[in-house]
């Protein structure tokens, strides 16, 4: 919250002068003196290879050992401090550096709930057990510390009321709702789970006037793999195990007005004794509950031939069900939630492996918690992959190898309620972030399926691809992890939403960052995703029998870390970056209305759409600064990229296709600017590798280049931070990648722009074709002008 505020302030200090360039001058001088001395003096034979070293460690897999550990006690937010300690320990062991780290968040846990169904006497005929089924050969189904079926955040409550059908609780599903006459006020809404994140099925719910909200797994949003096709139910077979809950957060995760996180305390960290506010933005006020779609069908089977028969699409297939929309004015249900909220300590842990350089980080994350006793895929398929991780660098480092950067793992908490402890991490630390960290590297579940997708920053797009074609794919003919990503994901590397913890580094602080892991596909079974049986019993029998794809998941991820610590110049790529932000423009220029392009744009937006925002280049500024400064003032520079203007003459008439115009012409010519730069950087770090050929003067003035060049690229991605945030969500600070505010996990790019446009909004929508043009010039200017 402080951010905000302190422009105004720094803004009116005078600049230092004299004092700024003389650390400069001692830095280069001592340098120098470095340099003479020792940089050919510096052995570049390795022993081995690294790379084939990590892949000689990783040749054991103890992946299967990790993730037994990890599921074998339930672990919710802020439960479980043996596993918090059992981690830390092997991080320690393997020569990592450790921290447990904790915050003080407001969560809640599950006490008791009950569902009736109620005829027109209000007597019971149903009661729903909420409960999955015991699975003789799956321990994790077992015992008394099982975890009940329940949804972290809905409030609690007793309604008793009428029901609808509401498909998938979409805005446009509540639309159609409306168009039907239906009257949602004080029903309780049975919604399916898809599509969107379920927190916002309970938004759009409540926002229409539903009292309660239950959510289902439809069969029929299983790819077909159903008992009514012929599979077998897990433990048997592939389907889905008809009693399974998928439980989850119903924070209202990306959607208007909120903040992931703690959400008493939206943008800043929950840490000591903190301000806080009515957490009522982020969360509901409404009770809900999960359910199986076993249990739902007695329930929905009351709703047969009442009300409107849903459209097509929104027939699902449950079998007694004729997916009418009810309600049933002689049915109705008791819906009873009861939880515990309170603020409470939850731990991340922290190993850090310190690199030659102290101020380039590159930081490999993944959640400990789960919603259930198991959760064998989700997270700690991670969770055993991040292990591996840290032996295999870890005893990388023991054998002599000293790591350029400086590497950390975390060890989240609270992932799952709402991205708990990476967000509040990343509140905490957000100018000491800023300044370090290279890359962000994010593992949820590694694996549920055989089939590598990958979401990224694509700065990061060409590192994830080389390091692909070392690794070999376990199945099928002999053929490199590359290759399978190419035949099988159409070498598509997706853009970033939300739902996992890069949200803060992406979405926050512009850190690059990439989530990646094997996901099932139509020959994979189903995943039972917050589930009892998320198992390891159904790891090793059906998701992956001996953990060769942890394994896979291990090697790659280590070899992505060693990779970015390595290069003298960072591999990210601001070609593919600026192409790709070109790319996404253009999509976005042709989803514009057609009558939109001739709206005129009166000049004072126009004037708008030209004029540069100090306080944005203040805060960039301060987002980019690092311990050392070279080249000429960034305070002037602005000056310099402000000076176009779009239209044909500044007393014609400008409509909005100019806007656009400019905005499109401004992201090409980046495109270019970064191409050149890429391959100007490629070079440098060919010469960096022969510098054994250079007289030292020539080394000294390369490595000021690639100082120079380094600083560049480690902050390009900042560029494209807007201080404000985005219209009505302002903790997301990225205008390019956010999640949708309708959907919540999945990812939508130009999001300033786009969202603008959707609500009919000229002013906003030129406004934010602004932000984009000044970011673009801003950084084709840093580009263009570098050494
Ligand atoms: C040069 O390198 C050696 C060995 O790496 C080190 O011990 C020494 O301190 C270095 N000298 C300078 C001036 O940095
Ligand atoms: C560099 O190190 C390797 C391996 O330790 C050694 O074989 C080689 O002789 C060293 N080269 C120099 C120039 O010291
Ligand atoms: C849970 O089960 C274990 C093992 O059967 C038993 O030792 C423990 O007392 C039980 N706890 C409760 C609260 O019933
Ligand atoms: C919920 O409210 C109903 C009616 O008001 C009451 O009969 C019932 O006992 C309540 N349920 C619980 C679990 O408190
Ligand atoms: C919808 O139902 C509520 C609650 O029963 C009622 O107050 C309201 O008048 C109804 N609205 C319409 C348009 O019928
Ligand atoms: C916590 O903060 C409040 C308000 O800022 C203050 O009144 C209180 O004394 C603080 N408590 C502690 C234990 O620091
Ligand atoms: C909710 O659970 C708490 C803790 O078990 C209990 O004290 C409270 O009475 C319960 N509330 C209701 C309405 O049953």
């Amino acid at each position: 919250m402080g951010e905000k505020f302190n422009y105004d302030i720094e803004m009116a200090k005078p600049k230092p002068g004299r004092s700024r360039w003389l650390p400069i001058l001692l830095f280069a001088t001592s340098l120098l003196v470095y340099l003479l001395g020792n940089f050919s003096a510096i052995n570049t034979t390795f022993i081995e290879d690294p790379v084939d070293t990590i892949l000689a460690l990783l040749g054991q897999n103890y992946a299967a050992e990790w993730s037994k550990k990890y599921t074998a006690e339930s672990h919710l937010p802020g439960t479980n401090y043996g596993l918090v300690e059992w981690t830390r320990d092997k991080f320690e062991e393997y020569g990592w550096k450790t921290t447990i780290d904790t915050y003080d968040i407001f969560v809640s846990y599950p006490e008791s709930h009950s569902l009736s169904l109620l005829d027109e006497k209000a007597r019971t005929i149903y009661n729903a057990p909420l409960k999955e089924d015991v699975i003789p050969e799956d321990p994790t189904t077992h015992g008394n510390d099982t975890i009940p079926t329940f949804l972290s955040y809905a409030a609690n409550g007793n309604v008793t009321a009428q029901y609808i059908y509401a498909n998938y609780g979409t805005v446009d599903d509540f639309k159609k709702l409306n168009e039907l006459g239906v009257n949602i006020t004080g029903k309780i809404a049975v919604i399916r789970y898809g599509k969107i994140f379920r927190g916002l099925k309970v938004k759009f719910a409540q926002e229409n006037g539903a009292v309660g909200v239950l959510l289902y797994l439809d069969p029929g949003d299983d790819f077909g793999i159903t008992p009514a096709n012929g599979f077998k139910q897990y433990p048997h077979g592939p389907a889905r195990q008809e009693s399974s809950v998928q439980r989850g957060s119903v924070q209202f995760l990306g959607g208007i007005g909120a903040a992931p996180g703690d959400p008493t305390t939206p943008g800043w960290a929950s840490k000591g004794n903190v301000s806080r506010v009515d957490p009522h933005v982020s969360i509901g006020r409404i009770p809900v509950l999960p359910i199986s779609y076993r249990e739902v069908t007695p329930i929905l089977k009351r709703i047969n031939g009442y009300g409107v028969a849903s459209p097509d699409e929104w027939k699902g297939e449950l079998k007694d069900f004729d997916y009418n929309i009810g309600p049933n004015p002689e049915a109705q249900l008791n819906l009873f939630s009861n939880q515990t909220f309170n603020i409470t300590p939850l731990w991340n842990v922290y190993g850090e492996i310190e690199g030659k350089n102290k101020h380039e980080v590159i930081i490999i994350g993944n959640h400990r918690d789960a919603w259930i006793k198991g959760g064998a895929g989700d997270p700690n398929s991670g969770s055993s992959a991040l292990i591996e991780v840290a032996r295999a660098l870890g005893d990388l480092k023991k054998s002599g190898y000293e790591f350029e950067r400086t590497i950390i793992l975390k060890s989240f908490d609270g992932e799952e309620y709402g991205l708990l402890g990476s967000t509040e991490f990343g509140e905490l630390n957000a100018d000491d972030l800023k300044r370090k960290v290279v890359a962000y590297i994010n593992v949820d579940i590694a694996v549920d399926g055989k089939h590598l997708r990958i979401g990224a920053s694509p700065l990061l797009n060409k590192l994830l691809r080389k390091v692909a074609t070392w690794l070999p794919y376990p199945e099928g003919k002999s053929k490199t992890l590359y290759e399978h990503f190419v035949e099988d994901a159409g070498d598509r590397i997706g853009h970033l939403g939300s739902g996992s913890d890069y949200t803060v580094f992406l979405e926050h602080l512009g850190i690059p960052s990439v989530d990646l892991g094997f996901r099932p596909g139509k020959d994979d079974g189903i995943y039972h995703y917050h589930s009892n049986y998320d198992s390891y019993h159904w790891m090793s029998t059906f998701g992956d029998k001996g953990f060769v794809f942890h394994n896979l998941a291990a090697k790659y991820l280590s070899l992505l870390a060693l990779e970015l610590s390595k290069k003298k110049v960072f591999e990210l790529s601001a070609g593919d970056y600026a192409t790709s932000l070109f790319t996404y423009f253009e999509q976005l220029y042709s989803d514009v209305p057609k009558e939109w392009l001739n709206k005129e744009v009166p000049h004072h937006l126009r004037k708008q759409f030209e004029s540069v925002s100090l306080m944005n280049e203040e805060f960039i500024s301060k987002s980019t600064k690092n311990h050392f400064k070279l080249g000429c003032s960034d305070m002037m520079s602005w000056l310099k990229y402000s000076v176009k203007k779009p239209g044909k003459c500044p007393h014609q008439t400008t409509t909005f296709k100019d806007i656009l115009d400019q905005t499109k012409q401004d992201l090409y010519d980046l495109s270019l600017a970064a191409v050149e730069f890429d391959a100007e950087n490629d070079v440098l770090q060919d010469q960096y590798d022969h510098r054994s050929d250079y007289w030292p003067i020539k080394r000294y003035w390369l490595y000021l280049r690639i100082l120079k060049r380094n600083k560049l690229l480690k902050f390009f991605e900042r560029n494209f931070l807007y201080y404000e945030g985005l219209h009505e969500r302002p903790w997301f600070k990225h205008m390019v990648f956010a999640s949708g505010r309708f959907t919540g996990y999945t990812g939508q790019t130009w999001p300033g722009i786009r969202e603008a446009v959707e609500d009919n909004d000229l002013p906003r929508a030129v406004k934010w074709l602004g932000i984009a043009s000044k970011a673009a010039r801003r950084a084709s200017h840093t580009i263009r002008y570098s050494i």
